[in-house]
Formats: structure tokens, C-alpha cells, sequence
């Protein structure tokens, strides 16, 4: 079985969640690439797909919005999970909706399952404007990724995908 793990970032922080999560499918047995969406050429080799997005202004990254378009009807043949980094915040009502155009992606695609993961901002990574607009959102800065529940829905969709695979 051939997955692949596509991972649209700004910062790198959901690159680092989908990599943790690359080497959860392939100690399963799942021989998995990593790629940022606008270098996928093909879908081809991939009975999985995984798609990752770090949220800005409420929204997925344009890359995977547009990946999503390119690709909407090879996605709904194959078995497809999608996950996005976001909140600054690790209460669980913070990760408890997933922003809207997630949500609709989700339901084009048929994904087979959705999971909104704390995020990851360092002051230093931010551009003046990026500054400017957490200091007016009131977001702290701060690494509140939650790895073992990253590494646990990547369990989960290695479990679902190897039982489900045609
Ligand atoms: C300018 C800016 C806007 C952001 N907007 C949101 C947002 O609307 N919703 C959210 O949950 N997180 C928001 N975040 C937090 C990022 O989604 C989070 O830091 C994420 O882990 C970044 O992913 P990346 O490092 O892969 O780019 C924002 C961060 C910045 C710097």
C-alpha cells in the first residue's frame, strides 16, 4: 500500500506533524512520500491520501485550496484524511471546529476522517504584519502542538486505511 502525506505550511510546524505522522504509516507497513501539495504531479501510486494545512485567518493554506480543486475527483476514489494546525490554544473547545472550508473540502472529498491539532508559532518565525495581527487577535505565541495526538490519528488512519484498502 502507497500513501501519501501533503502538507501545505507557512512555517513549518504542520510540515513537522505530517512527517511524525509519514513515519507512523511506515512502521505500519504503508510506503509513504512526503510532498508539498504543488509539487504533486500525480496521484497515481497512492491508494492514501493524507492532506495538511496550517490555518491563517480562519482558512487553509491557498496551496491546499487549490490542491483540493486540481484534484477533487481522483481524491474521491481513494482513501483520503485531511488534518490542519491551527489554534494557539490546547483547550479541547478551542480544537473543537474545524474551520469551514476544511469542513466543505472534507465533505467534497469524501474524507474519511478530520482532526484539527493544536499549532506551533515561535515570535521570531513572524513577519512584522504576522505580529501586528496576533498581538491584535490576542493569540500567545508558543508551541502548544499536541504530539501524541497527532501520532495517535495517524494510528488511526493506518488501522482504517489498512483494513479498507481494495
Ligand atoms: C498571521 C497569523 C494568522 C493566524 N490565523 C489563525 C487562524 O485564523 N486560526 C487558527 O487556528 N490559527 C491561526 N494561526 C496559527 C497558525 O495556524 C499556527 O501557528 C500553525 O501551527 C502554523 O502552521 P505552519 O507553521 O505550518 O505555517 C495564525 C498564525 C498567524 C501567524
Amino acid at each position: 500500500m502507497k500513501a501519501l502525506i501533503t502538507v501545505a505550511t507557512k512555517h513549518g510546524s504542520t510540515l513537522e506533524l505530517g512527517r511524525a505522522m509519514a513515519e507512523v504509516l511506515r512502521q505500519r507497513g504503508i510506503e509513504t512520500t512526503l510532498l508539498p501539495p504543488e509539487r504533486v504531479g500525480s496521484l497515481d501510486a497512492y491508494d492514501v491520501v493524507v492532506l495538511g494545512s496550517g490555518i491563517y485567518s480562519n482558512k487553509m493554506l491557498p496551496t491546499m485550496t487549490a490542491f483540493g480543486y486540481r484534484w477533487g475527483d481522483q481524491l474521491t476514489a481513494r482513501l483520503v484524511y485531511i488534518f490542519c494546525s491551527g489554534p494557539l490554544d490546547a483547550a479541547p473547545a478551542a480544537l473543537a471546529n474545524l474551520p469551514h472550508d476544511v469542513r466543505l473540502l472534507a465533505r467534497q472529498i469524501g474524507a474519511r476522517s478530520t482532526k484539527l491539532l493544536a499549532g506551533c508559532m515561535e515570535p521570531g518565525q513572524l513577519r512584522p504584519t504576522e505580529r501586528a495581527l496576533m498581538r491584535m487577535s490576542g493569540a500567545r505565541p508558543g508551541d502548544y502542538r499536541d504530539w501524541e495526538s497527532a501520532l495517535g490519528w495517524a494510528r488511526q488512519i493506518a488501522a482504517d486505511a489498512l483494513e479498507h484498502a481494495v
